[in-house]
């Protein structure tokens, strides 16, 4: 049977979920039959929480860029799947029909082929937001390849920590990309990786900003070159490997309270089927419609809701190569009026970013075409969203504040468009097949409404994370060992007297900067590089535009000279160790931390004072020093 995925009234909301939560393995049956398989599975679920383990859609054959591109070739094939604005809107823009996607897709594959690749090795994508991204990651799929997408806003050390933990051998670039007014010499950084990376055995370069590069003989190979010798052999087509249901699809890697980022997994079936119905539900998506995300494929954004999900349904997605703010902070406004779009999908750190320029910016603008709009990364507050509705939806767009994690795969708890009702600042409710629940500190469930505590999900879905990369006591620690039988998503959460869902932010050590998830402790690693500092921490505080900006209290007892230039060092000690989105925005030297007499830093006195409230610090009666809390308070910044 063949449930639809799309539910039309707030009504029917309330049927579908109750049975999603009766008969979970019958609804999801339901939604998966709305996809293509070479083969149908022979058990719909086995799990437990305490290895974990979690299998979807057992014995199942089928490869995702079929449902992505071939099965639309018939019907859709004339039809725009991708369209490319470029940084420079004086550049001419490009289209991309379901047809040509699936050609270039093809030969991409050959390509990979034709360089040694296998089903199941891993391979590196650190590319700019041009359609070759999309290409090189369907190809990837195409072929049985694990792709590991690494944000071009990372440096070479990233890249190298994440090619040898998941032991990639291949690597995509470009020469350079665009982002503005800056030019990120993407290929320089790859080769600086590269140093480090004995199991790279090719990378594939695309010409995109014709910086000179250097071009390694025998390891490097350009991508046109590569296309032209498949051009030439007429290889059009590229028969998919046949992946099972629990295949895994691809690697990425995110932050955590602890330690190096950890590569989340996910596999081929139920990857799939949540992200293609977790889209055309939450959205509504018509036939037809223009959606415009703006978020970056190196996310799981980017992954889920503009590449793989909007694909399987069918959409015609906007792929944005710039930043909102340049070359005017008009730019969001002006894609939206070219393309007509209908669907704009955006984070609420662009927003708040977007207002503070103020509304002269928006007259003029032709908002007409928008229907219904979508926000994203952390928790949006009501001045954005009402900025948002107003000034953008013009008061006739539903907004869907879809709360969910690089883990989840897919939305998790979100409105339905123009059918569940919508309060500012909430995510609402749960879609159907998700079940959440609120725990306080033992992990006991607290019931009822008008009720806050800390955020797990009790029952599996199909776009789970299934493991961390290589490490799976690693997931078993992180996720399900915190609360017995749990998934904990590390969010604190308030269920209000209508049983809707508002997320709180971050209980554990992740910082949520512009929407980017930053663990202090790799802060932290990264400032301790530094060689005049002993010791440091690194806490989140309220940011006007970023949401949480990244605090940093310093031990640098041979610091005498110039503060801003030390302070400077420091942050480029950062960005060229993590990259600049983990820059500290404040930098504090201080004489000593705060630390308990078993030598753990009390942070909570540190988030106080980051914050701005040292009027009431707690007990610090236990600290080893208490006079440090002193001096740190009368030098905050
Ligand atoms: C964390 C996950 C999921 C894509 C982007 C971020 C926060 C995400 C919302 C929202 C409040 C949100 C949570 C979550 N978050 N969406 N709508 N409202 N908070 O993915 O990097 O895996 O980060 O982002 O804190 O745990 P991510």
């Amino acid at each position: 049977m063949k449930t639809p995925m799309k539910i039309s009234s707030f009504e029917e909301y309330h049927q579908v979920y109750k049975h999603s939560v009766e008969q979970p393995e019958q609804f999801w049956e339901g939604i998966a039959n709305n996809f293509l398989w070479r083969k149908k599975w022979d058990k719909t679920l086995e799990w437990n929480f305490t290895e974990p383990k979690i299998k979807w859609f057992q014995g199942a054959k089928l490869n995702i860029t079929e449902n992505c591109l071939d099965r639309h070739l018939e019907t859709l094939g004339d039809k725009p799947a991708i369209i490319w604005e470029p940084n420079d809107p004086s550049e001419d823009h490009r289209v991309l029909t379901y047809r040509q996607l699936y050609e270039k897709v093809c030969q991409f594959a050959h390509v990979l082929k034709n360089n040694g690749a296998k089903k199941g090795d891993r391979i590196c994508i650190y590319m700019p937001m041009v359609p070759e991204l999309a290409i090189a990651v369907l190809a990837c799929a195409r072929i049985g390849a694990i792709h590991s997408v690494v944000f071009g806003g990372f440096s070479a050390q990233s890249i190298a920590d994440r090619i040898k933990d998941a032991e990639c051998n291949i690597v995509i670039t470009a020469d350079g990309g665009y982002r503005g007014n800056k030019e990120i010499p993407l290929k320089s950084i790859i080769d600086d990786a590269l140093v480090q990376c004995p199991s790279i055995k090719r990378c594939i370069v695309l010409t995109r900003s014709r910086t000179p590069i250097s071009m390694i003989k025998g390891r490097d190979v350009w991508w046109e070159d590569e296309i032209k010798k498949v051009e030439t052999q007429g290889n059009n087509t590229y028969e998919a490997e046949e992946m099972g249901a629990e295949d895994m699809l691809f690697i990425l890697y995110t932050s955590g309270s602890t330690g190096k980022p950890k590569g989340v997994v996910h596999t081929c079936g139920g990857y799939m089927v949540y992200t293609g119905y977790t889209f055309a539900n939450a959205f509504q998506y018509n036939q037809g419609e223009v959606y415009f995300c703006t978020a970056d494929i190196g996310w799981i954004t980017g992954h889920s809701y503009i590449a793989y999900g909007p694909l399987t349904q069918g959409a015609t997605s906007v792929l944005f190569e710039g930043v909102p703010t340049w070359p005017s902070p008009a730019r969001l406004w002006d894609i939206v009026e070219k393309y007509k779009v209908n669907i704009l999908y955006t984070a609420p750190t662009a927003i708040r970013s977007l207002m503070s320029f103020g509304d002269d910016l928006l007259k003029g603008k032709d908002f007409s075409s928008l229907k219904k709009l979508g926000s994203v990364g952390e928790p949006i507050n009501e001045e954005a969203w009402h900025w948002f509705d107003e000034k953008i939806g013009q008061g006739n767009c539903p907004i869907v504040d879809t709360w969910w994690q690089t883990e989840t795969g897919g939305f998790m708890i979100s409105p339905i468009a123009g059918v569940t009702p919508t309060k500012p600042g909430y995510a609402t409710l749960p879609l159907p097949g998700i079940q959440p629940i609120l725990v306080d500190e033992n992990g006991k469930e607290i019931e009822g409404n008008g009720v806050s505590g800390n955020l797990c999900i009790k029952f599996p879905w199909p776009g789970m994370l299934r493991t961390t990369y290589g490490d799976h006591e690693r997931c078993r620690t992180t996720y399900f060992a915190t609360y017995h039988d749990l998934y904990f998503t590390g969010d604190g959460c308030l269920r209000d007297d209508d049983g809707y869902y508002r997320i709180t932010g971050r209980v554990d050590d992740v910082l949520n900067v512009s929407g980017h998830r930053i663990g202090t402790a790799e802060v932290e690693n990264a400032i301790n590089m530094h060689s005049s500092v002993v010791e440091s921490a690194v806490v989140g505080y309220p940011h006007d535009i970023k949401g949480q900006g990244v605090y940093a209290y310093v031990v640098c007892p041979n610091q005498h000279g110039d503060e801003e230039l030390a302070r400077k060092d420091i942050m480029m000690t950062v960005s060229r160790i993590i990259g600049a989105i983990a820059r500290p925005d404040k930098i504090q030297f201080v004489s000593g931390l705060p630390k308990t007499r078993s030598g753990k830093i009390m942070r909570r006195i540190l988030r106080k004072i980051a914050e701005g409230d040292t009027a009431n610090l707690g007990d610090t009666s236990t600290l080893l020093d208490p006079a440090v809390v002193e001096e740190i308070k009368a030098g905050a910044l």
